[in-house]
């Protein structure tokens, strides 16, 4: 089997990292399903750039919290393409930046659910073909509030905890099935939804605390997503890559 045959979907691959996810994995020769879920245009331009520069994708919407959604998307990727090779699962859901003493159950709880229940669908979607041909590559998006706790992160940083460990099951579980597991965690990321609010200070200060000097780019991270998700790594299960230029160390 040669990389140009391998299929990958990346979910939230319409803005920012998934974006230039999607754009990386093209050009490692894999046909990739661009998942989105509201931002049709901004996805079907992903689709434009990959194909003129000659590599193969589709736009394809799914809310990544919906059984019935998600298994129409890996259905449709199916009867396309054959079943997914290597799932990168990133979509962002929201989630409220505030103190423990001002969140309700629903702020934190309505993350955690968010969180997990995407990882479970998207995940139990694309499963059954990897395990049938005995490959695959699972790589999940954690942050670094997910090890290292950050004021006003609680709902994200508990729920990419939960993720990040969810991720360790199925590392365990899946080995035996030629099935790789990895989570990479970056640090803040510039030109996302998420930087575009973000104050300039804020910003400077987290410039300051990076000994690589500035914030991490899109395609800083995917260029370790697509070290993960490469058909010739095939060693490197339950780990979690920081992508952050040192300003978390663990
Ligand atoms: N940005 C950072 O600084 C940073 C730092 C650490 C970790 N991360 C992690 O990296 C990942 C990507 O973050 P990002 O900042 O690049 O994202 P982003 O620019 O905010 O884009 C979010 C993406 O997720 C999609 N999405 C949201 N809800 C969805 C749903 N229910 N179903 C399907 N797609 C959905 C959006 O699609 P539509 O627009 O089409 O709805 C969009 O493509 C996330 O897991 C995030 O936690 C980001």
């Amino acid at each position: 089997m040669t990389e140009a045959t391998r299929v990958a979907l990346v979910t939230g691959a319409s803005s920012g990292i998934g974006a230039a996810t999607a754009r990386l994995l093209a050009e490692r020769g894999m046909r990739v399903a661009v998942n989105y879920l509201r931002s049709v245009q901004a996805a079907e331009q992903v689709v434009k750039d990959i194909e003129a520069a000659g590599g193969e994708a589709m736009a394809v919407r799914a809310d990544v919290r919906d059984v019935a959604a998600v298994g129409a998307m890996v259905e449709q990727i199916g009867a396309a393409w054959g079943g997914v090779d290597v799932l990168v699962h990133n979509a962002l859901t929201p989630y409220v930046i505030k103190t423990f003493q001002d969140m309700s159950w629903e702020e934190l709880g309505g993350k955690l659910d968010d969180e997990l229940r995407a990882a479970f669908v998207v995940t139990k979607a694309v499963l059954p073909a990897m395990t049938e041909q005995h490959r695959g590559r699972l790589i999940y998006l954690g942050a670094v509030p997910g090890h290292q706790p950050r004021v006003g992160m609680i709902a994200l940083g508990t729920a990419k905890a939960a993720l990040t460990q969810f991720s360790r099951f199925l590392a365990q579980e899946l080995g035996p099935h030629g099935i790789t597991v990895n989570v990479v965690e970056p640090g803040p990321v510039a030109e996302t939804r998420m930087s575009h609010v973000v104050a300039d200070e804020q910003k400077q200060r987290q410039v300051a605390a990076t000994p690589l000097g500035r914030l991490a780019l899109p395609d800083d991270v995917a260029r370790v997503i697509a070290f993960y998700a490469g058909e010739d790594n095939a060693f490197m299960t339950g780990t979690t890559a920081a992508v952050n230029g040192g300003m978390a160390m663990y």
